[in-house]
């Protein structure tokens, strides 16, 4: 395989970090997509002489690779029917759901899993050629669990990292997979093995010690072969994922952005009280949970609409996948109901916007909440709530954050902890948020402030990647599988 004129860093990730499109002539425009994943990223590639593989995000895509942002990008093609069983399928609609609890029931298809199986050995195929001799490696999340194996199995050479952005399940749920044998072998073809939280990577570990006969002790896994010989070691930790805090601090001081925040509070009609949902479209995130006892709140006669309103902001995802259908089919129904029921002519209960916003927008939206409402049913780590926190420089503003986040880990005791299913606690918290004393908050928000903007996405790279580089590399010998 090739290798010596490689790069010495290259990322694998579903997504490229940009989108791109090729013109009829041939001739390639591309455009930064504003993932926390490339901001985290950028500049370690930049100064490592770096490689990103990923998909474009549109079927059929051919092109070779190609320089932008520093890096050299590397497309992988994938067909309407990959993308229709790898992607919304197998990723989307097994393994997802799986991963959340099984908020949504998962799916199981043989035909999604022979699909996976294939595009993870593309994107494997693909880390193979790029790499330098003896590079880093750093695969990206649940979509391409097979990929660190399948790319030892072809480069030996390689120190391989993998980072799991969303959560894992116990093994009680995890266990329901049909191929979870082949997904834990997968992920085992890493050095490292990185998670949100410690209760992520003890799952993970609790799995190898019930799918596999390889020894574990603590966070490192031993290999061992069918005669019991021992071979390499993988070791599990807790990487808690971060944003750039210090340029969303800087974008939400902007005066063009604080006088937006002021505008966006006037064209609410001045309320005394704004309350804020920023999410994906995603019902692991727990936004008809939130909704719902906003609809009480008001019913009950706690907060009413000349004085408070809801803005929640849901952005489009996974719009083929039948479960998302059904979500914003729900939500819709609910936001129009409470509406109808609540609303008045010039105070709209909840303003929902079905869009994606610019960063400005989303800092300006930050500043102008008095409220931000994270309620998620299970999240890896949320970032939404760590971005509300870096945009209030002016120490106000209360963070409702659900329990079931990997933020929650990290941020208590700062924001208000909520469990979304029990929705008169829900409603109660809303309500404490919503009346809480300036100094109350501006006591909470400096200690959130404190931690995340020093915990910022740079330390988080950095740390993945300090751990990986100080493995010893095993002596390239036969793998035990
Ligand atoms: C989550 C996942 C990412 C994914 C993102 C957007 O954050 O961890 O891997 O890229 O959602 O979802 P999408 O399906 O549009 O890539």
């Amino acid at each position: 395989m090739p290798g010596k004129d490689g790069y010495d860093l290259v990322v694998v990730a579903n997504r490229l970090p940009v989108d791109f499109s090729v013109g009829l002539d041939g001739s390639l425009s591309w455009q930064r997509s504003p993932g926390g994943l490339v901001t985290a990223l950028e500049p370690v590639m930049q100064n490592a002489d770096g490689a990103w593989i990923g998909w474009s995000g549109a079927p059929d895509l051919k092109h070779e690779p190609f320089d932008a942002e520093g890096m050299r990008l590397v497309p992988v093609t994938l067909s309407a029917t990959e993308i229709e069983r790898y992607y919304e399928g197998f990723s989307n609609d097994t393994l997802w759901p799986l991963y959340h609890d099984v908020i949504a029931p998962p799916t199981y298809h043989r035909q999604w899993w022979d699909a996976y199986r294939r595009v993870n050995q593309r994107f494997a195929d693909a880390a193979a050629e790029q790499a330098a001799d003896g590079a880093v490696v750093w695969v990206h999340d649940y979509q391409l669990q097979l990929v660190p194996r399948l790319l030892r199995d072809l480069r030996p050479d390689l120190r391989i990292g993998f980072f799991d952005h969303i959560p894992f399940p116990p093994v009680e749920l995890f266990g329901q997979l049909p191929w979870r044998r082949q997904i834990i072998d997968g992920l085992l073809g890493a050095d490292l093995v990185g998670f949100q939280r410690n209760g992520d990577a003890a799952n993970f570990v609790r799995a190898v010690r019930r799918l596999t006969d390889h020894a574990t002790r603590g966070p490192i896994i031993t290999m061992l072969d069918s005669e019991g010989r021992q071979g390499r070691h993988v070791r599990a930790g807790a990487f808690p994922i971060s944003i750039d805090s210090a340029s969303f601090d800087e974008l939400a001081r902007r005066p063009e952005v604080q006088s937006r925040a002021k505008e966006i509070r006037a064209d609410l009609g001045e309320p005394e009280i704004l309350m804020l949902g920023v999410d994906r479209l995603d019902y692991t995130k727990g936004i008809r949970h939130r909704i719902k006892a906003y609809g009480e709140i008001l019913e009950d006669g706690r907060l009413d609409v000349e004085h408070a309103t809801l803005v929640q902001i849901a952005s489009p995802s996974r719009e083929n996948v039948g479960a998302y259908q059904e979500l914003r089919e729900h939500v819709e129904i609910l936001v129009g109901r409470i509406n109808g029921e609540f609303g008045e002519l010039g105070h709209s209960a909840i303003h929902y916007l079905h869009h994606s916003y610019p960063q400005e927008e989303m800092a300006a939206l930050y500043l102008a909440a008095d409220v931000m409402l994270v309620t998620s049913l299970r999240d890896g780590m949320n970032l939404v709530a760590k971005e509300y926190i870096a945009a209030r420089s002016d120490d106000r503003g209360v963070l409702v954050l659900s329990e079931f986040t990997g933020a929650a880990d990290e941020l208590a005791p700062g924001p208000l902890l909520v469990n979304p299913h029990d929705i008169d606690g829900l409603k109660d918290i809303i309500v404490a948020a919503a009346t809480m004393d300036p100094r109350e908050q501006r006591r909470r928000m400096r200690r959130l402030r404190r931690k995340v903007l020093a915990d910022d996405v740079a330390k988080w790279s950095a740390g993945f990647l300090s751990v990986l580089g100080s493995i010893p590399v095993h002596p390239v010998t036969a793998e035990p599988r």
